[in-house]
């Protein structure tokens, strides 16, 4: 069992760059300032500490990224989160990746392409020791997801997917992990404190409290590249079906609902407003309505959530568990194999880092 985790990393964006940042953070933070967890489960998860996670290969595949040191392309062009922490020079340089459908109509009018030749990922994954490849690809990236997924079973890489598009939540998928002996957990990581998780959770609370849930909506806008890149509708498909699905799993009966990206507002760069609406009736079918914004700088809200789930994930494959990770994949996603209410979900991952549950 190795004290480092070592991680490779797919699409080089304002997640990454928050992940990265983030770790650096909490590793300061474990060197004397103080103990600060916030976001995390555990400081300590398993015997895993934040630092513990090192970066050891990248891919991306535009211009102002490719090529880079790792520690500069996360401040690159188009990415536009805040900064909280210096990142020394990581000494792993971003590879080019094949670009398949990773860009869409809005991204590619807003980046330039790296002429360099696509690397063989599995072969970089190989030689650099990875043995988590994180999936951070724009939405709608359904081939060039199944391309890294490809690449991790080739090279014997477990995988995570923070992103909607179906791999965990996959029977055929699924099989593949198992079969190779891999883990994989995922999909479309939920944010700590995001959109999902808060309607989710009042979905739950109306129902559980016996009040009808007559109409729900959920919209969300954003400054970031994620947003620009959902004004491509057709690109949105998983993505409306992985939030719309975690909603819906609430309740027993259907609720007429909709929810996704719905607009792009440039100079709200990493900000991401999210707008609920509930309706309902209570006792003596007397109306209820809920309206809720929530403001949040959106790559932050995951990072502390993909710190957890790799650390989960390096644990699998410390104790030699492969296939669909259901406990990680329910606690650290949207639309998981198997999807809980979230205290469920927190309780079955916490008994799956202490040993207690198989996956
Ligand atoms: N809280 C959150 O931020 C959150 C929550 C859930 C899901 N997600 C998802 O995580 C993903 C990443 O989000 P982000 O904000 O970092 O997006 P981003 O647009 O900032 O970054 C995506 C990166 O992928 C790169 N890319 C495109 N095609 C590629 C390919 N074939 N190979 C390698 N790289 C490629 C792009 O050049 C870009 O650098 C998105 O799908 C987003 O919806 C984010």
């Amino acid at each position: 069992m190795s004290k480092k985790i070592k991680v490779a990393l797919a699409g080089i964006g304002n997640c990454a760059s928050a992940l990265m940042q983030g770790i650096k953070y909490y590793d300061a933070n474990s060197n004397g300032k103080s103990n600060d967890s916030i976001g995390l489960t555990a400081f300590d998860l398993g015997g895993y500490e934040p630092r513990d996670i090192e970066f050891v290969a990248a891919f991306d595949v535009i211009d102002s990224k490719v090529g880079k040191d790792l520690s500069e392309a996360i401040f690159a062009e188009p990415n536009n989160t805040v900064k909280i922490a210096n990142v020394e020079k990581s000494n792993v340089i971003v590879e080019k990746a094949e670009v398949l459908d990773g860009l869409g109509n809005h991204y590619r009018g807003k980046v330039q392409v790296s002429d360099k030749p696509p690397a063989n990922v599995a072969k970089v994954l190989k030689e650099s020791g990875a043995e988590i490849l994180l999936n951070y690809l724009p939405v709608g990236s359904r081939q060039a997801t199944r391309y890294y997924a490809e690449a991790c079973l080739d090279a014997g890489c477990a995988f995570i997917n923070a992103i909607p598009v179906f791999i965990a939540s996959n029977a055929k998928w699924q099989q593949a992990f198992e079969d190779r002996k891999l883990p994989c957990a995922g999909d479309d990581v939920m944010s700590q404190l995001g959109a999902t998780v808060v309607h989710k959770t009042l979905v739950k609370l109306f129902v559980d409290r016996g009040v009808k849930v007559d109409q729900t909506y959920q919209l969300n806008i954003g400054g970031d590249m994620d947003f620009y890149n959902m004004l491509d509708e057709d690109r949105l498909e998983d993505k409306r079906v992985s939030k719309t699905s975690a909603v819906a799993a609430m309740a027993p009966y259907e609720i007429p609902m909709r929810i996704g990206p719905s607009d792009f507002v440039p100079f709200l760069d990493n900000e991401k407003i999210c707008y609920i609406f509930m309706k309902g009736r209570y006792f003596g079918n007397i109306p209820v309505e809920l309206d809720l914004k929530l403001k949040v700088v959106d790559a932050y809200n995951s990072a502390g959530v993909m710190i957890d789930a790799v650390r989960a994930t390096k644990i699998a494959l410390d104790r030699g568990i492969s296939g669909p990770l259901e406990s990680v994949s329910a606690y650290c996603f949207k639309h998981p194999p198997v999807q809980l209410p979230y205290s469920v979900a927190k309780s079955n991952f916490l008994e799956f880092v202490e040993g207690k549950k198989e996956r």
